[in-house]
């Protein structure tokens, strides 16, 4: 019988239990993208959790394509010894860290205007040249390698919830003509270029190279998941180690159930790598249940937001307070303070870490 307390393997990497932390941006950089104190310290708390596979809120490969003025980036120097800082701390507790990368896209031109970059140039964002597409696969691997070196476990390429990767995959944001655009082998092939370019390190047992993936569009009138199911197909193709299966659209539920799961279980149907669902899941039978059907890994994001012991919540059987209201989003930029329900465990806690 399958259970979130069992031990998991993916190549040499042996988790302690199905549980990930999924990717969570916690604004916890600086104005110029540099990781503070604060943001080591909230790893470190989730660390001693003892959660299975801790994925990091998403850092930028480029600093001008950042998605807000906090989104870390990986490639800054200043972040270096930062980061071997960061795997050190999580290592100690015997837990692994996987580092999520991205680039904002049309998100970035927000607060970098048409110096943003975006397959088609929506928002504002500048349409990508040949040149632009070229830095941009060079900033994905240098972002790859220096997860390596600093001691993560793996990356997370985040081709999901309309970031530049996704923007390539989706074809309301893609409209290009050349070989980047239309048929879903040129939608992929940024990504497949990405990948080709790190061989050596896809082929090393003990580094994983994951994705997290949009299963559903927000405007869905056509059947993206099709589109999808393919792509998970030439993912596996290129290496890839896990796909986690989410959805653009994932703020519009507010049942606090696991909405991607059947689109998950088609994905699971054509490939033979590790599925990770997440999205809906606040209690132990929810996510027990998932993995009898088929799911590999169970991640989980605003119930880690909302209690800071949603692990030692889930071995007494209880369920998660979030209500999956969303304000997190906000007042995680803004206020003091992390969830509704959070009196305690705000920034307060931070104070003594200059977030400046
Ligand atoms: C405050 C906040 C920040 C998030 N940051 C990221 C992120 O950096 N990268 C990412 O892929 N998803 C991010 N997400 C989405 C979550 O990883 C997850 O896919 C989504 O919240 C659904 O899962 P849940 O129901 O367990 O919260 C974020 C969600 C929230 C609420």
């Amino acid at each position: 019988m399958k259970s979130i307390w069992d031990k998991f393997k993916i190549k040499n990497i042996e988790l302690q239990n199905r549980i990930v932390r999924s990717a969570t941006n916690e604004h916890l950089g600086t104005k110029n993208g540099i990781i503070t104190d604060a943001y080591i310290y909230v790893y470190k708390n989730l660390a001693k959790q003892g959660i299975g596979l801790i994925i990091t809120s998403h850092m930028a490969v480029s600093k001008n394509q950042r998605a807000d003025l906090t989104h870390i980036c990986i490639n800054e120097k200043e972040n270096y010894n930062k980061l071997l800082e960061l795997t050190k701390e999580v290592h100690k507790y015997g837990q692994k860290i996987i580092c999520q990368i991205s680039c904002g896209g049309r998100r970035a031109s927000k607060i970098f205007g048409d110096k943003a970059l975006s397959p088609s140039g929506n928002d504002n964002a500048k349409i990508m040249t040949k040149k632009d597409i070229d830095t941009c696969i060079d900033s994905y691997v240098s972002a790859i390698k220096v997860a390596k070196e600093t001691g993560f476990d793996g990356v997370q390429i985040h081709l999901a919830h309309g970031y530049l990767l996704s923007e390539f995959l989706n074809p309301f944001y893609n409209k290009r003509t050349d070989e980047y655009g239309c048929s879903i082998d040129n939608r992929y092939r940024i990504i497949h270029q990405i990948l080709s370019k790190v061989n050596d390190i896809i082929l090393d047992p003990n580094f994983l190279i994951t994705v997290k993936i949009d299963s559903t569009l927000k405007n869905d009138n056509i059947d993206f998941i099709k589109d999808q199911i393919e792509i998970c197909k030439l993912l596996e193709k290129d290496g890839i180690s896990a796909i986690e299966v989410s959805g653009e659209d994932f703020r519009k539920y507010k049942q606090n159930k696991p909405y991607y799961l059947d689109n998950a279980l088609r994905i699971k149907d054509v490939v033979s790598i590790p599925i990770i669902l997440v999205g809906g899941f606040r209690d132990e039978k929810q996510m027990n249940d998932a993995l009898l059907s088929g799911i590999d890994l169970i991640s989980c994001c605003r119930a880690f937001i909302a209690d800071n012991n949603f692990i030692e919540k889930l071995k007494n059987k209880e369920t998660s307070r979030c209500i999956s209201c969303n304000k997190c989003f906000e007042i995680y930029k803004t206020l003091y303070k992390r969830c509704i329900f959070d009196e305690q465990i705000n920034r307060g806690l931070y104070a003594n870490f200059n977030n400046d």
